[in-house]
Formats: C-alpha cells, structure tokens, sequence
C-alpha cells in the first residue's frame, strides 16, 4: 500500500502502536509483540497491547477499554493484521466486527501464509474499511524472530561475543571474568530477556557453569537454555540441570547413556535427539526443529568452537560484538574456531548496522550483508 495514503496523525497512532507492541518484549514469545491505538475526532481514545501468550490480544486489550463507547467513527490501528483464526483466544476480526468499527490499519499483514490476509477479508465483508502497510519495516524489525520462523522455517539467530582488542575470549588457562564491562553485561541481560532461547555448547557448560538465565530484569517468562551436547557429557550437578527456573532443552545424538533416565525425572529438562554430521549435531538440521517448536529469536552464547561452525555454516543473522579495552596476547583464546581459509574471498564481510559505548566498551551490532 502506497505510504501517502497515511497522514500524520496516522504515522503517530501506528508509532505509538509500535511502542506499546515493544514493551510486550520479554513475554509474549512464542507470540509476536503486538500493539494497539484506537482513535475517533483524530483523538487516540484506548491503547492496548498483547502480553503473554493465552491472555488477551492488543486489539482485546484496546477495545477492553472503551466498552460502552460508540466506535462506528473510529480507527483501529494494529501493528500486525487482525487474526482470523480461534486459537487460545477467539478472533479479534470478530470482536472489531462486533464493535462496528469504522476503519482498521494494520502495520503488515499476518506473515503467515495459511492465514494472511483472512482477518482482512472478515472484515471487509463486515463492511469496515481496511488498509494495511504503515510502518511495515519497523512493525518486521520488532518481531524478527517471530516473522523468520514463520517465513524461513528457522529462527532468527543473534551471536553475542565478548572479546578483547586482540579479539580473545579467555586467557589461556580459562579465565575470562570479567573482559567486559559491567554495562555490556547488563545489556547481554536484556538480550537474553527478549530471547526465545539462549544456546551454548557443552564446552561453556563444563568450563564455565553458566546459570543461562535472566536476572537483572523483571520478566514472567524465563528464555529456554539449549545446550548441544552430543556424547551426553552434561555434568549432573551443573547449574542447567539443578536450576528449575527456566527449562533445558539438551541437543544430543546419545540414545544409549544412563544419564538419559535421570535426566527425565527434572520436568524442567527436556532430552531431544537429533541428526549427525561429522559425529557432532547438525546445525542446519537442528535450526528447522527449533522454529518447529516456535523458537524465534535465538540467542547464541557459545564457546569458540560452536561460534566458529555457526558463522561457517552461515546460520547467524547478527553478531554482537562487545569489545573491552584489554589485551589478552597470542597465547589467549581466540573467539572463533574455523576450518583454514585459504583467500580472503572465501572469508564473509559483515556490515555495520549500528555502534555504540558501553562504559568503556564498544558494543558493534552486525549483520548479513
Ligand atoms: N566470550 C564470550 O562471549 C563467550 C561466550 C560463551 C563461552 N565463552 C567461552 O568459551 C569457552 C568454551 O568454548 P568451547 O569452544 O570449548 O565450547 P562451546 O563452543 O560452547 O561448545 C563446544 C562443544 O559443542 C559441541 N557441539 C555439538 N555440535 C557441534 C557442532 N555442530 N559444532 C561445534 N560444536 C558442537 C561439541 O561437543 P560434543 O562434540 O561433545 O557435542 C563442542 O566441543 C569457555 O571457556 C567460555 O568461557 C565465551
């Protein structure tokens, strides 16, 4: 749709929109973030936006708030089309329907294919004038993760690396706390927040114990900790394991270890067997069963060994790069393992989409080019 259909008080509902969509963003996975403004005498007059998943829609929530008003003049703004279908809620094209709206303008239609455009046809039959493609770019960019699984069948997947100048990770003999600063960890918390799932290697597992978790931001909802270990070496007493606070999901090949029955008595931990390539799990493979079970946004926070494989087999979408003004020297560890290059044709140039200052450190965001 043509954007000089909108006028301004339009673009202000829809941005306005977008912001109540965004501050959904550590909940409502595997849900997209939605929002919504609804406006009559070029006045917004209820504002709602979807939460978690089972309770209410944005449009619900908006129209929740002017239950006796008289809407036949007004404009519903909506930053994903309205849906069609009864899933754990009954369709908002109906409840729009049924409070004779005059206008709906949604941001994009539904990405997905079996049900794009239907929550349109509703309520064009119904009467009500529909328009769609204000702010489509930004209403795509708050729900990468969510429009990747739908539309690529594989989740939309964020490296973070902490590196020193020299580009290390770890000195030598391990120790890494703390590279960077207090700030980029903060920061690597809200990321975590918004994730649908935080990913590490069974290097990380062993030699740092990590607790994988959100701590330092009030969330209903705890990302999902993947640990891909293929020969099952998980210690028992490591924190993704004793930690029920999040679930674990364990990536393996292993049919066979007695691990497997202790591991199933945790209902927090769930063992998922998948497919080898060159007797490690296979990456690509993995990708397409994490979107199927609705795993959006992913956030990697591996060693250097399953960065370097992620990057060479091509399944990362953005790096975040924190880099600290520390020299770690050649006999440090490096930040990713790959196979030899052997032209620099054959190494990927990253572009630069955005940086910035975490007290002393630079924090770079990267993406495909
Ligand atoms: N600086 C940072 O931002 C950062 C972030 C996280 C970790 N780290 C550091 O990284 C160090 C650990 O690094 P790491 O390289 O040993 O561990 P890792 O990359 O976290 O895990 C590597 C392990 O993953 C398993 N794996 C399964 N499938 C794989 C595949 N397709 N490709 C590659 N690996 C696969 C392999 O073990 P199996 O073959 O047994 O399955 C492999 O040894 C820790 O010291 C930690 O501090 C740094």
């Amino acid at each position: 749709m043509n954007s000089s259909e909108f006028d301004e008080f339009d673009k202000k509902c829809m941005q306005r929109a977008l912001s109540l969509a965004w501050q959904g963003r550590y909940s409502t996975s595997p849900n997209p973030r939605v929002g919504c403004v609804i406006s009559r005498d070029n006045q917004i007059i209820a504002e709602g936006y979807h939460y978690i998943k089972g309770g209410p829609h944005a449009e619900i929530n908006a129209l929740n708030q002017v239950s006796g008003l008289d809407l036949s003049k007004a404009t519903v703004y909506v930053t994903l089309e309205p849906c069609s279908h009864f899933g754990s809620t009954p369709p908002c094209a109906l409840a729009l329907i049924d409070k004779k709206v005059k206008t709906v303008i949604a941001a994009m239609l539904d990405p997905n294919p079996l049900v794009s455009g239907k929550g349109f046809v509703l309520l064009k039959q119904a009467g009500i004038k529909t328009k769609y493609g204000l702010l489509e770019e930004q209403a795509r960019k708050i729900n990468k993760g969510f429009f990747s699984r739908i539309e690529r069948g594989i989740p939309y997947s964020i490296l973070k690396m902490g590196v020193s100048i020299d580009g290390k990770t770890a000195l030598k003999n391990g120790k890494s706390q703390w590279i960077t600063s207090e700030n980029s960890r903060r920061d690597v918390q809200e990321a975590r927040a918004q994730a649908c799932a935080i990913l590490t290697g069974i290097g990380t597992v062993i030699k740092d114990n990590p607790r994988l978790n959100v701590r330092s931001i009030d969330t209903p909802r705890q990302p999902v900790r993947i640990i891909l270990d293929s020969q099952l070496n998980i210690p028992l007493n490591s924190n993704v394991v004793i930690d029920s606070n999040s679930p674990t999901w364990i990536i393996t090949l292993n049919q066979k270890s007695s691990k497997l029955d202790i591991l199933s008595q945790y209902s927090h931990i769930k063992v998922i067997q998948t497919k080898e390539k060159n007797n490690r799990i296979d990456l690509s493979y993995l990708m397409h069963v994490l979107a199927q079970l609705e795993i959006g946004e992913l956030y990697l926070e591996c060693g250097a060994t399953l960065a370097g494989t992620f990057i060479q087999e091509n399944l990362v979408d953005e790096i975040h790069l924190y880099q600290a003004p520390i020299i770690l020297g050649d006999k440090a560890k490096d930040a990713f393992i790959f196979d030899e290059l052997t032209d620099l044709n054959q190494a990927k140039r990253w572009h630069i989409a955005s940086s910035e200052y975490l007290g002393e450190d630079i924090k770079l965001i990267l993406r495909q080019k």
